[in-house]
């Protein structure tokens, strides 16, 4: 399912990329068998400059005389954190591990990348009294695919200049300009931050773009464009190309947004979950914590499996995609005047009334494809161009699409079975239809009924969705594989079908034949949700202010709800000790120095979920220790109440009212979790709900056996 997301990879014909103007990357034969290693190192020394040839000193004692250091040196990060990359032989990269100054070793990967009415959808309406002022002063900080600078979405009328605390520069190579909205750029893989992909032109507009009117995919999903902060200002660092985006980009692009000013971070990169030691998002995010920066981390287009987050940092806000109040819905019309609803984005004006021949894949099946299935399902290579040309095709299957393309129909109707669960659309080059089980029988039917079958599919239109939210099939589930007793993702937001802001020479289907050019584009992802959170300042404490419903692995918490997170009257705070003393408890000393002797465990650190991996068969109870920050009125007294099934678990809460008499004041608590035994897989949850009468404060609760 992943790949029928809008990740920057789908369909791309690789581009070999001019590297070397930007660093050191090949150097000559004594390279060979050699791969980027991230090394990571204690604290940063005084001075840049003295980090730097640290980083020189070390490789070079490592390498010897035989080759040179600056040769090896991939990319020093010298001014938020201390580690640099390199090109190492294994026999290297043991040798450097060892070293007593060194932390951790890591080899660099390359992750994968992983919107108008949805801020509406929300709540947060333009309506919402907001404090502009205060928000032109936040700047958001895009890791991604780089920028289109000239969009409407970065306009800056009425911007003054960057704040004071702004730090960066405008590097975004040549012809690349940066103004009072767009205030920074810099590059890390390719020469310029032009953003040749569309995606981070569209995080970077969903998070903090301009209220732009009339905005839309060739007149599609027609509104109001703009961001969550629309007055914020957005520093873009483009660590992602074609093939994708390498680790040690990323954490230099981490480096230099905490050491710029930013106030928070966005990425929607990501893959597999990785332990912590060998994450470049959870080491980048961790230094960014460390300076009170929240990374926002798209969740991952890997589910509707679980244990398939792909984001499982606590410090990390890690986000599900889920869909909105409306859908794109496209139909077919048949020649016997028959129409028919399905799904697609179908940007194409088709005249009206034109129809077009019918044909199904098994008539126009290449004398080469044997197999009979895969002819109706209109399998690669089995499409014969001559046959299907001027042709709308009908496809057994539901992602053939491509076959109908690279032959040449005008169009394709392919079919959503229950496997796929199609619950979102993407752009295609071409008018594709996907209907269920019961409509794509209606045109087989009529395909059989006549001698010359006729059809169109009509351009698409916008309509309610009155089931959403509803988690998107391929937002990655969990639970968490690295750290169990952490719930992940962490909330749900808008992912699916998202209109905003685009790269104009990005084709919106990513297919290389697709000569469109649009300004605003719509994708589906996780790495749409993760701007939405994003776009809000949540001043790195994370808040438990939501609606609530089934399936915490799937949504978290729950769906993201702006205008409460304004005013969420109580907050769970967690400092950077809190997250090193759940590190020592798993043995993890690479953060921080571990105490000799480690109280608590994992499930102990003051998240704002509770979760436990008990074991199946055997009676649980559990205890969660947990303190929250009065945010709301000086003078206030917060009830506990708890929304549990009894038969699934008990709950209780020590002490049950909390009292505060002032601001920023904090108050401890435990809740005390037990049940019978469970069978394995099971998840059984409740919640926690802490009311003042002006705030509810939910947290849930979840406890499993298993991670199938
Ligand atoms: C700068 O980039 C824009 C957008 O790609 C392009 O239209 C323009 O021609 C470029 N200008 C120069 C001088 O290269
Ligand atoms: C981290 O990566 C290294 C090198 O690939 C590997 O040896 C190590 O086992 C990994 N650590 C964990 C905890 O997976
Ligand atoms: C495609 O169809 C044409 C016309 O029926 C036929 O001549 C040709 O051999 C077919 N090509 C293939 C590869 O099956
Ligand atoms: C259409 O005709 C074919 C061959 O005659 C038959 O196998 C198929 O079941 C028919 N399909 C429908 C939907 O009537
Ligand atoms: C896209 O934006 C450019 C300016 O950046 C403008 O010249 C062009 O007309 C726009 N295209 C469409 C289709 O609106
Ligand atoms: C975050 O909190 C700090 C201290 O509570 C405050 O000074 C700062 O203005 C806040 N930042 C934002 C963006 O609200
Ligand atoms: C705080 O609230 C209590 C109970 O509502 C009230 O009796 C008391 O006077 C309040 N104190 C202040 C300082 O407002
Ligand atoms: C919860 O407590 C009640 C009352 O003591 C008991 O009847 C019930 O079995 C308990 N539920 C579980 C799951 O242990």
């Amino acid at each position: 399912m992943a790949a029928a997301c809008s990740y920057i990879s789908h369909c791309r014909i690789l581009v070999v990329l001019i590297v070397a103007a930007v660093h050191v990357f090949c150097c000559g034969a004594s390279d060979e068998g050699k791969d980027v290693y991230i090394v990571r190192m204690g604290s940063l020394l005084e001075g840049e400059y003295s980090t730097a040839s640290l980083h020189l000193s070390v490789l070079q004692e490592v390498l010897g005389e035989s080759s040179s250091a600056t040769g090896s040196l991939v990319r020093s990060y010298t001014r938020s954190f201390n580690a640099f990359a390199a090109r190492l032989s294994d026999e290297e990269h043991q040798i450097i591990a060892s070293r007593k100054e060194v932390v951790s070793v890591f080899p660099s990967r390359t992750l994968q990348l992983q919107t108008t009415r949805s801020w509406d959808f929300m709540g947060l309406t333009e309506t919402v009294k907001r404090n502009p002022t205060v928000e032109s002063d936040v700047i958001v900080g895009v890791i991604d695919s780089g920028i289109w600078p000239e969009s409407e979405s970065f306009r800056d009328s009425g911007y003054g200049p960057p704040p004071a605390k702004w730090k960066g520069t405008c590097a975004g190579g040549s012809n690349f300009t940066c103004n009072n909205k767009l205030i920074g750029a810099r590059v890390y893989t390719g020469t310029s931050a032009r953003d040749n992909e569309g995606h981070g032109t569209h995080t970077a507009s969903t998070a903090a773009g301009i209220k732009v009117s009339g905005a839309s995919f060739f007149g599609l999903a027609e509104g109001k464009a703009r961001g969550g902060v629309p007055s914020a200002r957005i520093a873009a660092y483009k660590v992602c190309s074609e093939d994708g985006c390498r680790d040690q980009d990323i954490l230099a692009a981490f480096d230099d947004a905490i050491a710029d000013g930013v106030d928070l971070i966005t990425i929607s990169v990501g893959g597999v979950s990785r332990a912590f030691e060998n994450d470049s998002v959870a080491i980048g995010s961790f230094h960014a914590m460390e300076k009170g920066i929240l990374t926002v981390h798209a969740a991952g287009n890997k589910g509707p499996s679980s244990s398939t987050v792909g984001s499982v940092a606590p410090w990390l806000l890690s986000t599900a995609a889920s869909s909105t109040d409306r859908k794109i819905i496209d139909k077919v019309v048949l020649g016997n005047g028959k129409t028919l609803t399905g799904n697609g984005i179908n940007s194409f004006t088709q005249i009206k009334g034109k129809k077009f021949p019918l044909i199904h894949g098994e008539d126009a099946s290449t004398t080469s494809c044997a197999n009979p299935i895969l002819a109706r399902a209109c399998g690669v290579g089995c499409l014969n161009g001559s046959l299907v040309k001027g042709k709308i095709v009908v496809c057994d299957s539901a992602d053939r699409w491509g076959e109908a393309f690279r032959a040449g129909a005008v169009g394709s109707i392919t079919l959503d079975n229950i496997e796929t669960m199609q619950d979102f659309n993407y752009v295609l080059p071409l008018p594709t239809s996907t209907l269920t089980a019961h409509r794509h029988h209606v045109v087989k039917s009529y395909l059989n009924s006549t001698e010359k079958p006729q059809g169109n599919i009509l351009k698409s239109e916008v309509m309610r969705n009155s089931a959403a939210p509803v988690v998107a099939s391929f937002s990655s589930r969990g639970p968490n594989l690295i750290a169990p007793d952490i719930l992940k993702p962490d909330i749900a937001a808008p992912g699916i079908e998202i209109l905003a802001a685009y790269s104009p020479v990005s084709p919106p289907s990513g297919n290389p034949k697709d000569k469109r050019s649009a300004n605003y584009s719509i994708m589906s992802g996780t790495s749409m949700s993760c701007p939405h959170v994003a776009a809000w300042p949540m001043n790195a404490t994370k808040q438990v202010e939501y609606e609530y419903g089934e399936g915490e692995f799937a949504f978290g918490a729950g769906h993201v709800n702006p205008v409460k997170a304004i005013d969420p009257g109580l907050v769970y705070e967690t400092s950077k000790d809190d997250y090193i003393k759940m590190l020592c408890s798993m043995q993890l000393s690479f953060f921080g120095t571990c105490p000799s002797e480690i109280k608590g465990s994992v499930k102990d650190l003051n998240y704002p979920s509770m979760q436990v991996l008990v074991e199946a068969g055997k009676s649980f109870t559990v205890e969660f220790p947990r303190t929250v920050t009065n945010v709301g009125l000086a003078n206030s007294t917060f009830v506990s109440k708890v929304i549990t099934d009894h038969s699934q678990m008990n709950v209780s809460v020590k002490p049950s009212i909390l009292s505060f008499k002032s601001l920023k004041e904090k108050k401890s608590f435990v809740v005390i979790v037990s049940g019978k035994a469970l069978p394995s897989p099971k998840r059984v949850s409740a919640a926690l709900v802490w009311s003042d009468r002006t705030h509810i404060v939910r947290s849930p609760i979840v406890v499993y056996t298993s991670f199938l």
